[in-house]
């Protein structure tokens, strides 16, 4: 018999309690060894459920019994998962996360510690929710050098976004709805400002080239700005816009990491991704481009991946999963200097002046549309360097502007 404890009853929690009872029979077949969930940590009360005798509010009680080999912490946040999961692991204990905020900011010294303890840290459930994504790239691509990972990382975003594009919806109500469905994070400011995706493409950043790359050397940007009117500018350019992550390795050792509302042409298959949906695109030097998709986000899917660790803790109670990656550097994130394309909206009270300034500043462009109506162009660039656009755009005789970059 295998005593498993679990940390937190919130969407995620629930879920890791229900699979774990309900497919016992399944997952201990699996495991050759009987798993049973001997305690759920909550404060709230859950006295109607049918396990009710699982729940202690008391940490210690989990801490100190040896029985406990494994611990999934589900609780989300740094305090009090910070402190619980470092003595979990220095007990002896296994531990599963899903937390991303701990692996975005701790993992390095957590995976150091689970290390000198010989116990497992996995935190499969961390990105993309029911993806498989963190152990492929550490083991089936692990003969790659990993050129870059580019993805939808955030279910709450895309569902979002696509409730615009798709049914004209504002984003106040769109978020409601993700609310409702369970997708957003507790604070769903994590979620619309892009810190969720930075915590994810940090982990990714971390396993694919091998240091740790904390949340606040990634550039971020979230989806509030986006409004209706640039959903509909990016529609008839034939793009949709996705919050993207990225992150790619330099020929020098640095790396680039980004998070930001990106227009992504109809021809990326990136565009087509919609809904809660997540897809990451992985590029090694040997397979090219590899890509994995699914739910990143809600109850079950995101269980799935929890439960998945659970099992794969149970059939290494006494070996280590090498899964790590070394502490980073200030200095190791570098900014992007590489070509691409700019989307533009740029407004002005003399619309004239605008668009001489425009006609002849950007008289090479993909596409563009002079709305008179609102005294604005909106428009697509060619593909360039930063410096050069930054000089180009100085030329602009505008008021006001706001920029995107894109992903042909
Ligand atoms: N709030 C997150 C999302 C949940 O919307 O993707 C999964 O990490």
């Amino acid at each position: 018999m295998i005593s498993v404890a679990i940390l937190g009853h919130g969407t995620v929690g629930s879920g890791v309690a229900e699979l774990l009872i309900n497919h016992n029979d399944r997952i201990s077949d699996k495991v050759h060894s009987e798993i049973e969930v001997k305690y759920i940590l909550e404060l709230r009360d859950f006295s109607h459920m049918s396990y009710a005798e699982k729940f202690t509010k008391d940490f210690e009680k989990i801490v100190n019994d040896e029985d406990v080999k494994i611990v999934a912490e589900v609780m989300g946040g740094i305090n009090p998962a910070y402190e619980f999961v470092k003595r979990c692991l220095i007990a002896g204990k296994s531990v599963v996360t899903s937390n991303k905020e701990l692996v975005a900011s701790k993992g390095a010294e957590l995976l150091e510690i689970a290390l000198n303890n010989n116990v497992n840290f996995l935190f499969e459930a961390s990105v993309g929710g029911g993806i498989p994504i963190l152990r492929p790239m550490a083991q089936c691509l692990a003969a790659n050098d990993i050129n870059s990972v580019t993805g939808i990382l955030n279910g709450t975003t895309n569902y979002i976004l696509n409730k615009m594009i798709v049914d004209g919806m504002d984003f106040d109500t769109a978020l409601s709805l993700a609310k409702e469905k369970g997708f957003a994070e507790k604070d769903p400011t994590a979620d619309i400002e892009g810190h969720d995706a930075c915590r994810k493409i940090c982990i990714l950043a971390s396993l694919a080239f091998g240091k740790h790359v904390y949340p606040n050397q990634v550039k971020t940007q979230g989806i509030t700005n986006v409004t209706l009117n640039d959903v509909s500018y990016a529609d008839r350019f034939n793009f949709a816009i996705k919050l993207i992550a990225h992150t790619k390795k330099l020929p020098d050792g640095h790396i680039c990491a980004e998070v930001a509302p990106t227009l992504v042409s109809r021809n990326n298959i990136l565009s087509n991704v919609d809904g809660v949906f997540n897809a990451i695109i992985v590029n090694g030097d040997a397979t090219g481009d590899v890509m994995f998709y699914g739910k990143g986000a809600g109850k079950f899917p995101t269980a799935s991946a929890v439960v998945a660790d659970i099992i794969d803790c149970a059939k290494h109670l006494y070996s280590r999963k090498y899964f790590s990656w070394q502490d980073g550097y200030d200095g190791y994130v570098v900014d992007d200097s590489g070509k691409i394309g700019y989307y533009v909206v740029a407004q002005s009270s003399d619309f004239e002046s605008l668009v001489e300034s425009f006609d002849k500043t950007f008289e090479e462009n993909r596409c563009n549309i002079k709305n008179r109506t609102l005294n604005e162009i909106a428009f697509i660039t060619d593909e360039m360097s930063v410096s050069s656009f930054n000089e180009k755009i100085s030329n602009l005789k505008c008021d006001k502007i706001k920029i995107m970059k894109t992903l042909i």
